[in-house]
């Protein structure tokens, strides 16, 4: 029987993706196919995972209902080379700064969605747009959602925005960890241990995260309620403010923004 889904590549994404698709019951393994070139690739993510592989694009493809693109940009051109066949497929690319455009211009009949995930898919916590050609139905998207929610969180974008998708969510993982490390200093720094600064220093990050998912509250409210009058938080907020914390943030983004930008030619 014809698979749900078929990944074209199984890196460290397409891993993230089939570990969510199987831990979330999305799909089960019977519907699930991935093909990569290496042996050793195939060996791992069929005994990881006990899904059918394929050792090319095009048989994967060609037994699969939904496909993933998961490939490096290098190898695009590589992929489309051996003639894949999705007239009236789904196609999900995940693959960075590929276009909605350059991708119907490989494969015309598809119905193209294009994804820009981060790494925190790697631990179901990932962040992540999409935009989609218009032939994808409102019942694609919900099945694309679906498939998204399962390493994530993912919004629908117009393509446009993918540049600032890729500044919020696709690098935004990196301004985090600085941060984390930064307040780890700062617990080393008056004698708390390295491993316990980290720990606790990434906690809060993920814990205030999800305070302001969870309780739907506007992060400003949400650090009022930290703040009690004359009390530390209040300072330590102030001293933030004086050393521009915030508008450091903004730069970091809008500039990787930028970078995006001039990269795709938007
Ligand atoms: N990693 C991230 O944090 C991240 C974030 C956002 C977007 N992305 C995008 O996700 C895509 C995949 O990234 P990744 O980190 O998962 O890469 P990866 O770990 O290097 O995996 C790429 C996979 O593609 C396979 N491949 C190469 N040529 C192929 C072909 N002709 N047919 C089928 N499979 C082929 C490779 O097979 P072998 O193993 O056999 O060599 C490998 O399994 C990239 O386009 C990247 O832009 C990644």
């Amino acid at each position: 029987m014809t698979a749900d889904i078929g990944f074209i590549g199984a890196g460290k994404m397409a891993e993230a993706l089939i570990g969510g698709l199987l831990a979330k019951n999305v799909f089960p393994k019977e519907g699930i196919v991935a093909s990569a070139p290496s042996e050793a690739t195939r060996e791992r993510v069929s005994g990881t995972y006990g899904i059918r592989v394929y050792g090319t694009a095009a048989e994967a493809a060609a037994d699969s209902r939904i496909v993933v693109l998961a490939v490096k940009p290098k190898h695009v051109q590589g992929v489309f080379a051996e003639g894949l066949d999705l007239s009236g497929k789904l196609l999900v690319s995940i693959v960075a700064g590929l276009t909605v455009d350059k991708l119907k211009s490989y494969v015309p009949d598809a119905k193209i969605v294009r994804v820009m995930p981060n790494h925190c898919c790697m631990v179901l916590e990932g962040a992540m747009g999409y935009c989609c050609d218009q032939s994808v139905t409102e019942s694609d998207k919900a099945e694309v959602e679906g498939i998204l929610s399962a390493v994530g969180l993912a919004a629908e974008v117009g393509e446009d925005y993918m540049d600032a998708i890729t500044g919020i969510a696709g690098s935004s993982p990196a301004f985090m960890y600085m941060i984390i490390d930064a307040m780890a200093d700062a617990g080393v720094l008056n004698g708390l241990s390295r491993k316990d600064s980290i720990e606790l220093a990434a906690q809060s990050m993920l814990g205030a995260a999800k305070m302001v998912l969870e309780t739907g509250k506007h992060p400003d409210v949400l650090r009022d309620e930290v703040c009690s009058p004359g009390g530390t938080t209040i300072v330590g907020v102030r001293a933030a403010e004086d050393m521009g914390l915030r508008s450091a943030v903004i730069a970091a983004i809008d500039s990787t923004i930028e970078k995006s930008r001039r990269m795709s030619g938007n």
